[in-house]
């Protein structure tokens, strides 16, 4: 033993509780362990994905006045609406009205789901500036969602690049049941990172991996996400939770450790895909900007006015709030705390 290992095999008796005592040890690991980004861009979908699986009609002045609301809140991207069939979502009929209904504030992005080119057409008409493609990692899914296989799919995303690039249209992709489909349960994460770079490649800025049914648990979630980062750079992924199981918060949590910093979340916590029938909301946005500002990570979103959405959208629907965070708020309102 040299004589430097000798002094520090003597010491260790008086340096190890030193540093227990201090809390460094604790500390360096706490460093390491929990990386979150600084900041999140937070993706508000509610007006789409919240509200196109309502079965009443939702009045397009309620949907253009629940987007205004949110505009005002600071969110910076809100996705508004979807050009998709009307007889396969009937709730997004009005997308064109929607589109030239709302007040559009300076530095807000209004985008907007697009299956294919008669979509992206009908959004071109009304301006939409941003679109989202959505595919699926499970080939049932997107059988059961857009009529197609995932390699039909990606044809077609295809054809919605091209024309969105000649336009200047900024597009944004899906990969759906990234770690459970409502038909063939679990999904690998080898098919979502394959879908993902697809999407990747031809284009898309940036890939959101949603988890449609709320199945992810933080096991799953891991896997995935080492798996998709192998082939696609973390600037360019997005998280989507549903929130079926409550797992919606730690999913994100888990994206985010992983350096994700986009997040996207559904005002009141509405929604569903008609197409995945176990699936109930998103994570409720004004749960994920509490739990954000909590860590100090900054979202530029004022919670107050996005709570005051999620109070009107509920009450237009007639039902409670699905966001635990608006739900105490309003509590406290009508005992006037
Ligand atoms: P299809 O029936 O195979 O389409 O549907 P088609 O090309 O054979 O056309 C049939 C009819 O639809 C024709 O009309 C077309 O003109 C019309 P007809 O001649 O019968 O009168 N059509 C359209 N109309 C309006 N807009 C369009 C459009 N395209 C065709 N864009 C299609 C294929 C993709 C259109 C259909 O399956 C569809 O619209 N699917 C959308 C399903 C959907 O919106 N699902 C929910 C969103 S995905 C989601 O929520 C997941 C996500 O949140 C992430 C996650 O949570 O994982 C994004
Ligand atoms: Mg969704």
């Amino acid at each position: 033993m040299t004589s430097l290992a000798r002094s520090c095999f003597k010491l260790r008796g008086r340096v190890i509780p030193y540093l227990f005592r201090h809390r460094l040890v604790s500390n360096i690991v706490r460093g390491y362990a929990t990386k979150y980004p600084s900041e999140v861009r937070v993706v508000e979908v509610g007006p789409r994905d919240g509200l196109q699986n309502e079965s009443q009609f939702v009045p397009t002045p309620v949907k253009v006045e629940l987007i205004n609301m949110l505009s005002r809140s600071g969110l910076r991207q809100i996705e508004s609406t979807a050009f998709v069939s009307p007889k396969w979502i009937p709730q997004m009929a009005d997308n064109q009205q929607v589109m030239r209904g709302i007040t559009k504030r300076p530095g807000v992005t209004y985008s907007a789901l697009v299956p294919n080119l008669k979509g992206l057409h009908s959004a071109m008409e009304v301006g939409v500036q941003e679109v989202a493609i959505f595919g699926a990692a499970s080939e049932t899914f997107s059988q059961k969602n857009i009529n197609c296989s995932i390699q039909e799919s990606l044809k077609r995303f295809e054809e919605v690049m091209k024309v969105s690039k000649e336009n200047n249209i900024k597009v944004r992709g899906y990969v759906s049941c990234v770690v459970g489909c409502p038909y063939e349960g679990d999904i690998t994460p080898g098919a979502v990172s394959e879908v993902a770079k697809a999407l990747c490649d031809m284009g898309c800025y940036e890939v959101s991996l949603g988890d449609t049914i709320g199945v992810g648990k933080r096991r799953t979630m891991v896997a995935m996400l080492e798996e998709v980062m192998r082939l696609v750079p973390v600037e360019r992924l997005a998280i989507h939770c549903h929130d079926t199981y409550g797992q919606a918060l730690v999913n994100t949590v888990t994206a985010m450790e992983f350096g994700i910093s986009v997040v996207d979340a559904s005002v009141g916590g509405l929604g569903g895909c008609p197409y995945a029938l176990n699936a109930t909301g998103n994570l409720a946005t004004e749960d994920l900007v509490f739990m954000l500002h909590g860590m100090d990570v900054n979202t530029g979103v004022d919670l107050n006015h996005l709570v005051d959405a999620g109070v009107y959208i509920n009450q237009c629907l007639g039902r409670k709030t699905k966001s635990r965070v608006g739900e105490a708020h309003m509590s406290r309102q009508s005992s006037g705390a």
